[in-house]
Parts: structure tokens; sequence; C-alpha cells
């Protein structure tokens, strides 16, 4: 490890052009993320990444590292129970160190085992790292956690590590970046090394991995949540995904990235904390979007954040604890010839991101069509048009039909034969207990125009509940 950190330190040579300006677009970026930073942080930021970048410290493995996906070599503590030699669907990671004040950990880990069903738990694992340099309280937190969730650790739901202090990169005279005191800047480098610690022993236990803090709360089936939005986004281009939109919370990667973005934050540990690095990995692997979805499944559960105890109460109100009826979504291709507006583009209408699809005033006959990949069983569709801001540009007469046997027709996809399900009011439309009316597979389904508007037509959000989903 060691080794690691000079050859790293001195190979640094100049980041290729590409990613330069990559770094520069992130940095122009407005982001959920630092949404919470002042203005004046945002300024040091942008002013230290400059600077940083043309010291020609950044490295020519820069690129190497995003090519290799090799694991940290690191002789790990096994403090709680193993790794199963079957890949899971789910890892949950955090990171915990001792905290001047209230340590929720312990809640944390009973939030997550509640609100999963055995199902559930049977697909995924939960690794805490016990970050904390001071032995004690490591031996202690383990006491409690192996008595408390013995169960779970039998049942290898549960694993806790710890990465020895001599792996660590130097901690103390450290850059003060964006002017902040030592000790802070301590806390928030070392926590980005714990993070790159935990990412890599956890790069091969799962197809996916979520990351959680210590002090936080569940919505019910989580799991089943983000394997809903997972199955409705296969194949589609991402690189985080986010439930919550506090700090490291409820931020979803593929583990097939964890090398590279364990490797990221110990290339950058001392420049910025986690939560804005997050962003960089995000863009630098061209996602430019955030993408976010509503409602959050994880929420804060501490008052006090966990550098010396000051007082947090950054909630995030978009939590909701109860996630059970969350639509599932199928793949699906969307075809309109609406004029679309700028980049608002149909598919942001098919999914509960904050976005939506915004088209140039619609005509009689125009249509706005939803073409599964697979044909479907549908239970509940509800589709809403028009935002609080922009309550004109709802759908002012529409109607919803479902199809079957598609087609490929030049540019489109249509289906041959439709039914109507009903009608739009007051720029909504919701239907129930549909495969009590239609009993075939549906495999489009259709909003189509019925009078020619002058307004806009925004399409907010459809949503959409299958047979499947309810096993
Ligand atoms: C990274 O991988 C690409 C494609 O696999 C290869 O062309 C390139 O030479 C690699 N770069 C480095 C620095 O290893
Ligand atoms: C990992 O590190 C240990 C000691 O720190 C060393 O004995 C071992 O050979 C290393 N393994 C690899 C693959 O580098
Ligand atoms: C990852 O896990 C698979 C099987 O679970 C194993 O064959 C492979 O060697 C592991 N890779 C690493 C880098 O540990
Ligand atoms: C969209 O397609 C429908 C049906 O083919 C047609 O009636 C309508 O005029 C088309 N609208 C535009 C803008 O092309």
């Amino acid at each position: 490890m060691r080794c690691y950190w000079k050859r790293s330190l001195m190979t640094l040579g100049s980041l290729s052009l590409f990613f330069l300006l990559l770094l520069f677009v992130s940095l122009g970026l407005r982001t959920e993320e630092d949404s919470f930073a002042t203005e004046e942080s945002r300024r040091w930021a942008r002013e230290v990444a400059m600077r940083q970048i043309y010291s020609e410290r950044n490295g020519e493995n820069f690129r190497e590292l995003w090519n290799s996906s090799l694991p940290i070599n690191i002789s790990y503590s096994h403090l709680v129970g193993f790794p199963n030699h079957k890949k899971k669907y789910l890892t949950v990671g955090l990171s915990s160190v001792k905290r001047k004040r209230g340590n929720y950990l312990l809640e944390t880990l009973k939030s997550i085992f509640e609100q999963s069903s055995n199902e559930e738990l049977k697909e995924m694992v939960v690794v805490v790292h016990l970050a904390d340099f001071d032995q004690a309280w490591n031996s202690k937190v383990v006491k409690d956690i192996s008595r408390k969730f013995s169960h779970h650790v039998l049942s290898g739901h549960l694993i806790v590590i710890h990465a020895p202090q001599e792996h660590y990169p130097p901690l103390q005279g450290l850059k003060r970046n964006f002017n902040d005191a030592p000790d802070r800047v301590q806390f928030r480098s070392k926590q980005n090394v714990d993070y790159a610690f935990l990412l890599n022993f956890c790069a091969n236990l799962s197809r996916y991995y979520l990351m959680l803090e210590d002090d936080i709360l569940c919505s019910k089936s989580f799991f089943t949540a983000i394997k809903k939005v997972l199955t409705s986004r296969e194949g589609s281009y991402w690189v985080t995904l986010e439930f919550s939109k506090l700090g490291y919370i409820g931020k979803l990667y593929q583990s097939s990235d964890l090398p590279r973005l364990a490797q990221f934050l110990l290339m950058f540990y001392q420049e910025m904390p986690c939560d804005w690095l997050l962003v960089h990995f995000r863009v630098l692997l061209t996602q430019k979007d955030v993408i976010r979805f509503k409602p959050s499944l994880f929420q804060h559960n501490g008052f006090y954040s966990s550098f010396l105890g000051t007082a947090n109460r950054l909630k995030d109100d978009d939590f909701e604890e109860d996630s059970i009826d969350l639509p599932d979504n199928p793949p699906a291709t969307i075809y309109t010839n609406i004029s679309t507006f700028e980049n608002y583009n149909p598919s942001k209408a098919y999914s509960n991101v904050g976005e939506y699809f915004w088209g140039k005033s619609p005509s009689v006959g125009d249509y706005f069509t939803i073409v599964f990949v697979k044909p479907v069983e549908l239970t509940r569709l509800r589709i809403q048009s028009g935002t609080e801001e922009r309550q004109s540009d709802m759908l002012q007469a529409g109607e919803v039909e479902l199809g079957e046997d598609p087609a490929r027709i030049k540019e489109t996809v249509e289906c041959s034969s439709y039914v109507k399900l009903g009608r739009f009011e007051n720029g909504q439309f919701e239907s129930k207990d549909i495969d009590k009316k239609i009993h075939s597979a549906v495999s489009c389904i259709k909003i189509v125009v019925t009078e020619s508007q002058k307004e806009w037509l925004i399409i907010r959000s459809t949503s959409i509940w299958t047979k499947q989903s309810k096993a």
C-alpha cells in the first residue's frame, strides 16, 4: 500500500485534455449535491481544482487508473461474518466512526433489517466498515452488533470489517482547501479513504452497490423499490442513481465501477469532501445529469453530523417511509410525433425522476406511445400532465388506448389493434384493476390528443404497475 502511494504520487503527470474538459464542465454545473454549499465554497472549489489541474501533479496514470479494475491489496480485519461464495444482487455499504454525540449505527442497521423481508435479505448483504483508529471503540461496537444481529450474521446478511491504519495515506499536514480548519480537513480526508477501502472490499460481492451513512432510516422494502428501478432502466447508461438527495446517502453504483471509484477517492482524498468528489466521478464517466428518484428511500436519523457533533438538521423532504406501492415501469421505448422542446425528451416522462417531457402545441391526432420491450400484464396506470408551476401545459383533451402486436413502421413502432381505456380528466389519467377489464398482455400504451391546444404539453410522469410486481 505504501508503495502504491509513492507510485501514484510520483507518476501523476498531466491529465488528458478530455478529462480536463470534463472536469471544467462538472465544476460549472450547479448540482443538487452542492446546493447545500455556499456560493463562496463553490468559488473555492473551482479555484482549487483549476490550480490542481495546472499544477501538473495529475497523472498520466489517471487514464491507466481508468482502465484498471484491480483491487487494492489491503489486509482487512474481518470483525464479524464472512462474504458468501455466491454473488448477491445488492451490497449495502456504510462506514462508521466514533462520534462526540449520538451514534446511530445500531439503529441504522435495525432499520435496514426491519424494512426488508426475508426474501429481500436473501439477495443482499450489508457491509459495515468500522473505520475508527480507536480499537477499543471498534471492539465495543462489534460486541453490540454481534449481540443484536447474531441471526443476520449467521445467515450471511451482515459483515463488519476494519482496514488497519497502516494502509492509510498521510492524514497530517494536508492541503487546506476551502479554508477549512485543519481538523475539518483531516476528518473529510480520512472519510474519503474510509469510503475507498469500503468500496474496494465490496467490489466483488454483488452486481450493484448502495452507499448509505451510519445515521439513517430506510423506507419499507427499499430493496424492491431499487430493483424495480434497475429493471426498468436495463440497457440504459448510468453511473450513479440517487435515492436520496442528502450527502453520501442512497447512491447506487454498478459493482464493476467500484475499483475505479475507490482509486478515484484515494487519488483526490485531500482535495474536497466526498460528496463533491462523487459528482466529479459521475461527470468523468460521462453521466452529465443527476438521476434522482422520488420518493427518497432514505432519511437522516441523527440531528448531529459526524464531524464534532455540530448540529445538522438536513432532512430530505422527498422521503417516504412506505415505498411498497412504487410503480415498476418495465423497460420501454417511447415514440411521439409531438414536436419536442429542447432536450425535454419523451423518455423523461417515463420515470419518477424529477424531469418531464415538454412538447410544443399538440394537434388533434398527435400521439405519445410507450412501447414495451416485452408484453406486460397491466394492473394499474397513472399519467400526469402539467406541473405545479406550469399547470396550463396539461393535456386538455386526450385518450389512452392499449395495444398489442407491435410492428416497426419506418422510424417508429406501432401496435396494430387498440382498445380504448379512458380519457384524461383535468390533465390526469388513472385506471386501476386493468387486468380485470383487459385479459391479454399489452405492448403499447398510447396517448392520443383529441383536441388541438395552443398551450404546450408537459407529461410529467407515467406510472405503470404490472402483475409480476405483486409477487
Ligand atoms: C485503456 O483501455 C483501452 C481499451 O481497452 C486501450 O485502448 C488503452 O490503451 C488503455 N489505456 C491504458 C493507459 O492502458
Ligand atoms: C498483498 O500484500 C501482502 C502484504 O502486505 C503481500 O504479502 C502480498 O503478496 C500482496 N499481494 C499482492 C497480490 O500483491
Ligand atoms: C470475484 O468472485 C468470483 C466468484 O465469486 C471469483 O471467481 C473471482 O476470483 C473474484 N475476483 C476477485 C478479484 O476477487
Ligand atoms: C401524428 O400522427 C397522427 C397519426 O398518424 C396524425 O394524425 C398527426 O397529424 C401526426 N401529427 C404530426 C404533427 O405529424
